[in-house]
C-alpha cells in the first residue's frame, strides 16, 4: 500500500508503532519526528535495519516538513504516565506540549487523518480538536480501543473461545470510569448468559462470569503493566496499527475510539469513546447503539468527569 503515515513523538509508544508498521505493509513511508534527534535518529535506525526481510519502506527520522502530504499523522508526544500516577495529573503538561506541536504540524500535512494516542487521549483529542482548525472528522482518539481489546481477552480467557467470537465493548473515558456496556455483548450472536448455557450442552461448565471482576481487570490493567515494567507500549500500538488498517480500507469499520459528542446519548463538548464509524473519510459518526438507562447514565457520568478536568485546563 502506497500510503505515508507520519509519527509524531519517538518515546516507546511512537517507535513500537513504527516498528509494528514497518511489518505489516499498511505504509510505504514512515516518518517519525522527535525533540530528541538522537532518540529517533536511533530508533529509525534500528527499525530501518530489520527491513532487509520485508517489502521496501523507507522510514526516516524526519522534521515536521516531512510530514507534507502524509495519509495519517499520528501524535504520541507528551510525557509518560509514571506508576501511580493518573492519567489526569498528566494533563495541563500534555497540553501545552500538543499545543505546540499543533500549528507545526497542521501547517504540513492540513488533510491527513490524525490519530491522538498521547495521554489523557479524551482530553488531548478535544483540545486538538479545538485548536487544530481542522474538520472533525480527520481527528480520532485511539479512546478506549485498547480498553475493549483487554475486554476481549479477558473474555477470551473465560470463555476458552477465540477473541474474534467475541463482542464486546469498553465504552466513555480511557481511564477509570470507563464502563463495559454489558448489554451489548455477545458471543458470536449468543447473549454471555446464552452462550455460557450452550457451552454447558457441550460439557463445558464456564465459571459465573465476574463482570465487576472484569471490569475491574480492564481498569487496572493499564497501571498493572506500568508498575511491572515501567510503560505500556506494545498492546497500545497494535491498536494504534489496526486503527490505521481501518483508515487505509475502502470501507468504513467500527470501533471504540474518541470523538466528539454532539448530543449522541445527550452527551455534548466532549470527546468520548462509543462506537464509531471510522473509515477512508475519518470519522464518520457515532454509531447509535442502544443502551439500557443505567449504561447510558455511566456514559454520561464518564463524559462529565471529562468536562471537569477540561475546565481546570489552559488551552
Ligand atoms: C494504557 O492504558 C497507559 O493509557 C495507557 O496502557
Amino acid at each position: 500500500m502506497s500510503s505515508k503515515i507520519t509519527i509524531i513523538g519517538a518515546g516507546s509508544v511512537g517507535s513500537t508503532i513504527a516498528y509494528n508498521l514497518s511489518n505489516n505493509d499498511l505504509a510505504s513511508e514512515i516518518v517519525l519526528i522527535d525533540i530528541n534527534k538522537e532518540k529517533v535518529e536511533g530508533e529509525v535506525m534500528d527499525i530501518v535495519q530489520g527491513t532487509s526481510f520485508r517489502n521496501p519502506i523507507s522510514i526516516v527520522a524526519g522534521d515536521y516538513e516531512d510530514a507534507k502530504d502524509s495519509d495519517i499523522v499520528i501524535i504520541t508526544s507528551g510525557i509518560a504516565r509514571k506508576p501511580g500516577q493518573t492519567r489526569i495529573e498528566l494533563t495541563q503538561t500534555n497540553v501545552n506540549i500538543l499545543k505546540s506541536i499543533t500549528p507545526q504540524i497542521v501547517k504540513e500535512a492540513p488533510n491527513a487523518l490524525y490519530i491522538i494516542v498521547s495521554n489523557p487521549v479524551d482530553i488531548m483529542t478535544y483540545v486538538f480538536t479545538k485548536i487544530s482548525g481542522l474538520p472533525e472528522n480527520q481527528i480520532i482518539g485511539s479512546g478506549t480501543l485498547l480498553d475493549t481489546a483487554r475486554l476481549r481477552f479477558g473474555l477470551s480467557e473465560h470463555f476458552e473461545v477465540a477473541q474474534k467470537n467475541i463482542h464486546a465493548y469498553v465504552f466513555g473515558e480511557h481511564g477509570d470510569t470507563s464502563f463495559v456496556p454489558w448489554s451489548c455483548a455477545d458471543v458470536s450472536g449468543a447473549s454471555l448468559d446464552d452462550y455460557a448455557e450452550m457451552m454447558r450442552h457441550l460439557g463445558k461448565e464456564p465459571k459465573p462470569l465476574d463482570k465487576a471482576g472484569m471490569e475491574e481487570y480492564v481498569h487496572k490493567s493499564g497501571g498493572i503493566v506500568i508498575a511491572k515494567k515501567g510503560a505500556t507500549f506494545y498492546a497500545v500500538s497494535v491498536a494504534v496499527c489496526k486503527l490505521c488498517g481501518m483508515l487505509l480500507s475502502a470501507y468504513d469499520s467500527i470501533a471504540t475510539v474518541s470523538s466528539v459528542m454532539h448530543g449522541e446519548y445527550g452527551i455534548e463538548d466532549v470527546a468520548i469513546s462509543t462506537l464509531t464509524l471510522v473509515g477512508p473519510n475519518g470519522v464518520q459518526g457515532k454509531v447509535p447503539l442502544k443502551l439500557t438507562d443505567e449504561e447510558v447514565a455511566k456514559l454520561q457520568k464518564s463524559a462529565n468527569s471529562l468536562k471537569e478536568v477540561i475546565s481546570q485546563i489552559e488551552l
